[in-house]
């Protein structure tokens, strides 16, 4: 049976949610963004997400999916509501909460004017207790109502990829419902495995909501840490001839307890949830009066990776770095997304910006008008690969983008003023390249 459902809040997690609902259930979307409620009423994504126009596009047609900004209207007659409003760092790494307290406010002030129990679900990443303590006071306090009698409450957190956000959502790993209350779970359970009839129940966990808090937190991080370890490594493998960071981690990961997954060493890891999510657990643990050291060196690492790519691109113009015109290829912080947040991009540029370089052309299929938006005019833009490795002294690859894989050394070898590569993120074949043109890559050891 097709359920009402509403989602505050069309950013990727939100939008991505709804959409994919709405193949089944009626789905009201709500924002205050009137342009995003536009566009999501005339069938667009706002932004760009594998998938995800297609969807929207159908159910607007099927009449399933309707965008406002009038968050009454949608509450009025649904059964979930699920929040997914912004969650970002603030001063210190700590994380700011004001979209979420105003969004429970105005959930609960829309309570009080409904005579039916639903379901509240809080999707944003929070820290520890705050489901519970700050959602749940606002819903109860705004609305009159009682938690556990009136509404329901739970935290079930989102593992969404950008560019396979549609895919995770279709096809989840897990679901982690984190609530006390039986009837919730009950709700949410029949929500999920009606929804995606391949789900098994075992791929649905049930905890407390801080529990499923600190399991978001410490999932991120953990894919965070395996990311910096392999950088680190990546660093000692290139010091040693004849060792490669990919046979190494592929070795290691042959052992399933390792597991070759989220092992690659590159450019370091970028976007909006890594390294906003690895300094709110870090700044959360030193409120409980822990120290982290281990996460506060998986930051570490990561900053150090960018100068480490810019190390390497000095090292390999000899120093001419104001003479020199570098292309960075890939600007986005990672494929198939325009994101620029965090881009590993934004912190190579600006350190070899910083060392005297004049000449830098960025090219990225996506996201050069992102990119544009937070550079200016530092450094020139183009989304033609062969154009912008033109008359190039150095090409670093900063993104795997698919166009990138295609290339060989004889492109470069043809086109470029000094034939030679900085592979960043480990796409091209360290040996073949090697034996043709200049070529340096992360945990390449020669
Ligand atoms: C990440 C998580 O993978 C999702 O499970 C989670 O739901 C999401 O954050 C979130 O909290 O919302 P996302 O930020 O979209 O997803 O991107 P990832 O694919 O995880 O990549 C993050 C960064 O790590 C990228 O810069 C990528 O280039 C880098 N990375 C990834 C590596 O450097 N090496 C790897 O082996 C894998």
């Amino acid at each position: 049976m097709s359920k009402n459902i509403a989602v505050v809040g069309t950013g990727y997690v939100g939008l991505v949610a709804a959409a994919c609902f709405a193949k089944r259930h009626n789905v009201t979307c709500v924002d205050i963004d009137e342009r995003k409620v536009e566009l999501i009423n005339a069938g667009v994504s706002p932004f760009f997400e594998p998938q995800l126009d297609e969807l929207i596009s159908a159910a607007r047609e099927s009449g399933r999916i309707f965008a406002t900004s009038n968050i009454n209207a949608a509450i009025e007659k649904c059964d979930f509501v699920f929040i997914c409003v912004g969650t970002p760092s603030a001063v210190g790494g700590s994380v700011d909460l004001r979209y979420i307290e105003q969004a429970a406010a105005d959930i609960g002030k829309a309570l009080a004017n409904i005579d039916h129990y639903i379901v509240v679900v809080q999707r944003s990443t929070v820290p520890p207790q705050t489901t519970r303590h700050l959602v749940g006071h606002a819903l109860e306090k705004n609305s009159g109502k009682e938690n556990g009698k009136d509404f329901g409450l739970a935290f079930v957190p989102e593992f969404l990829r950008e560019g396979n956000a549609v895919y995770d959502f279709l096809f989840p790993d897990r679901i982690v419902i984190g609530t006390d209350d039986d009837r919730v779970a009950r709700e949410l359970f029949a929500l999920y495995t009606q929804f995606n009839a391949e789900l098994s129940s075992d791929r649905i966990f049930r905890t407390t909501p801080e529990s499923a808090e600190l399991i978001k937190y410490a999932s991120n991080s953990f894919l965070a840490t395996k990311i910096s370890f392999a950088n680190e490594l990546a660093s000692i493998a290139e010091c040693i001839p004849c060792v490669d960071i990919r046979d190494v981690v592929f070795g290691m990961g042959l052992d399933n307890r390792i597991n070759p997954k989220f092992f690659g060493a590159g450019a370091g890891f970028g976007g909006s949830c890594f390294p906003k999510d690895v300094k709110g657990i870090v700044h959360f643990s030193r409120t409980l009066g822990i120290e982290p050291f281990i996460l506060d060196a998986v930051l570490k690492r990561n900053a150090f990776q960018a100068s480490h790519v810019a190390d390497i691109v000095e090292r390999a113009l000899d120093g001419r770095m104001a003479q020199s015109r570098i292309a960075i290829l890939g600007l986005s912080f990672k494929p198939d997304t325009s994101d620029m947040r965090e881009a590993p991009s934004l912190h190579i540029i600006g350190d070899l910006i910083e060392r005297g370089a004049k000449n830098i052309i960025g090219c990225d299929p996506q996201s050069t008008s992102e990119a544009r938006e937070i550079l200016g005019d530092r450094i020139s833009y183009c989304d033609n690969v062969l154009q912008a490795i033109e008359s190039a002294h150095v090409a670093v690859i900063v993104t795997e983008w698919r166009e990138f894989c295609a290339l060989t050394p004889e492109i470069f070898i043809e086109r470029m003023a000094k034939p030679c590569v900085v592979d960043a993120r480990r796409i091209f074949d360290a040996h073949e390249f090697s034996k043709k043109l200049e070529f340096y890559a992360i945990g390449f050891g020669k």
